[in-house]
């Protein structure tokens, strides 16, 4: 069907956002699965309740709007997916794993933002003032999981320092203990020589 009003526009935009939903619910208990951070553990695990809702408030939207979702894929979804199953093939290690998927979040919420807040946008302008509430519950939802991705990312982060911070101590002790060696047998050299 040709797009022609806004209306056609928006309706295929909240296929689309239908279509990412569904993807996304397939790939939220994988990730949460593979996260072992307890907080990003429980934030993929409430997300993944909270998209269920997302898509209950999508299909209510539908509803209000007395229009049927077309059948469609969200390629930028699926374009996510693909990217983490890209990563696997690199054969990542648990932490790294759990690092990039803490990317790949990111990611993946930015895109929702994007997409909710063009959709909240789109309802407005059309005087449709309980499909923007709609629309706007799931926005709030994924500005909120954004949050909490990024906190998690900064935790993860603190432990790359830290642990480059010990890394790099204990260099510089290995270093003393090894000049302190030298001093040793220089002074017992000289000693002899005496
Ligand atoms: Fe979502
Ligand atoms: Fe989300």
């Amino acid at each position: 069907m040709p797009l022609t009003t806004p209306r056609d526009l928006f309706v295929h935009e909240l296929a689309d956002a239908m279509s990412a939903e569904h993807i996304i619910l397939g790939m939220l208990p994988e990730l949460a699965e593979e996260a072992s951070h307890p907080e990003l553990q429980k934030a993929l695990r409430d997300h993944e309740k909270e998209t269920r809702q997302q898509l209950k408030n999508l299909e209510q939207v539908f509803k209000t709007l007395g229009e049927q979702p077309e059948e469609t894929t969200c390629f930028a979804a699926e374009g996510l997916q693909k990217e983490h199953q890209a990563l696997h093939e690199e054969e990542p290690s648990p932490e790294i794993l759990q690092m990039a998927n803490v990317a790949g979040a990111a990611k993946t919420e930015s895109y929702e933002i994007a997409t909710y807040t063009a959709l909240v946008r789109m309802a407005k302008d059309q005087g449709e003032r309980e499909v923007a509430r709609l629309l706007q519950e799931n926005l709030d939802q994924e500005k909120e999981m954004a949050k909490r991705v990024e906190a998690v990312a900064k935790a993860l982060g603190d432990e790359v320092k830290a642990a480059a911070k010990e890394a790099l101590l204990a260099e510089k002790e290995a270093e003393k203990g090894r000049k302190a060696g030298e001093k040793r047998a220089k002074d017992e050299e000289r000693a002899r020589a005496a």
